[in-house]
């Protein structure tokens, strides 16, 4: 069974322009100790799949469907039921530590404050914890650097202590929206070796949300694109990557940086993505795809399963898909 499943998920924002459909009707699961990647353009609705499954969206946003966790609908719950979950059970972490770390408090202090509250520990057994989970995200000389204020760590340091944050609790699944993308390559690979590390150690499913499909290739099991707040296709990272079976996946696998390649092959996709404020009926990509059909931008193709444990929402057959 699923550690947390997603059912017919949808979100719409109330703006001043009319309703923006951000997410729609997008299902996924992730298993206990799986890693998933969801990967997509800007835009495409990522972060808000994540945010609304957490009860995060913006007071402007509205969530439909089902996120199951532990046998309840996360969107039925109680705020104090959720806030329970979100603290000791779901971690998230995000793009910037800043936006997290508060920047007027002693590190220990704000990791204290979490043990203390939510595990009843004494202040000097949750510094303590907090200095060896310091430790144990490869802060170098934790106990001593545990007092120090967040300006005095680096930008990758910052987003190590950030992931001990979210582990404190020892959460079942950590949901990590673009953790690495403010950071140059070299501290990259460093926080995407340390989450495969804690994955290991902790057992923690992981949910990467990213626009980076480089960095997905070598850490995810299985791989989730989405465009238009819709999931094109899903299965394990190594058939995605092998034989894409989505026109948009092909491009966006195109676009990636590789070492056996010759740079000037790098394409981009053309087109811009779509206004989610009036996506087509059909599919949202047809508007950009090469292989577009007849049908495409007025019937939306549903999301089937095929081969081995994958899915795909396309008009498109597969083979004529595949490079
Ligand atoms: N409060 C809001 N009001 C209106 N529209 C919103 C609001 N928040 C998000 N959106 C819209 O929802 C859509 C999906 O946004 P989302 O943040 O999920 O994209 P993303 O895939 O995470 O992109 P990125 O890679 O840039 O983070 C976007 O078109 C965005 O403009
Ligand atoms: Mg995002």
């Amino acid at each position: 069974m699923s550690l947390l499943e997603i059912e017919n998920l949808s979100v719409t924002f109330q703006t001043g322009d009319g309703p923006v459909n951000a997410v729609n009707g997008v299902s996924l699961g992730i298993d206990k100790g799986e890693t998933l990647a969801i990967v997509g353009e800007s835009g495409s609705g990522k972060s808000q799949t994540a945010f609304a499954a957490m009860g995060l969206l913006a007071q402007n946003g509205k969530a439909t469907g089902q996120v199951r966790y532990d046998g309840r609908n996360l969107l039925e719950l109680p705020q104090k039921a959720l806030n329970k979950i979100r603290s000791q059970e779901i971690a998230m972490i995000f793009q910037d530590p800043m936006t997290s770390l508060n920047p007027y408090m002693r590190i220990s202090d704000q990791m204290a404050e979490v043990l203390m509250l939510h595990k009843g520990m004494s202040k000097r057994d949750a510094v303590s914890e907090a200095a060896k989970m310091l430790d144990a995200v490869r802060i170098p000389d934790a106990k001593a650097r545990v007092t120090m204020y967040p300006h005095e760590f680096s930008g990758g340091m910052r987003q190590r202590i950030m992931i001990a944050m979210a582990l404190l609790c020892k959460p079942r699944l950590l949901i990590a929206d673009e953790p690495t993308t403010a950071l140059d390559v070299t501290v990259q690979a460093q926080i995407m070796q340390l989450l495969g590390e804690i994955r290991y150690e902790f057992g923690t499913a992981i949910i990467l949300i990213t626009h980076d499909l480089g960095i997905v290739a070598g850490f995810c099991d299985r791989t989730l694109v989405m465009y238009g707040g819709q999931i094109m296709e899903e299965g394990a990272t190594r058939d995605v990557f092998a034989a894409p079976s989505h026109p948009y996946t092909l491009g966006l696998l195109k676009a990636v940086p590789r070492l056996d390649r010759d740079d000037s092959e790098l394409a981009t996709i053309a087109g811009e993505p779509p206004d989610m404020s009036k996506l087509p009926k059909g599919c949202p990509f047809s508007q950009r795809c090469e292989f577009v059909l007849d049908k495409c931008p007025s019937v939306r193709p549903a999301l089937e399963t095929f081969g081995d444990d994958r899915r795909r929402a396309c008009h498109v057959p597969v083979p004529e898909v595949t490079p």
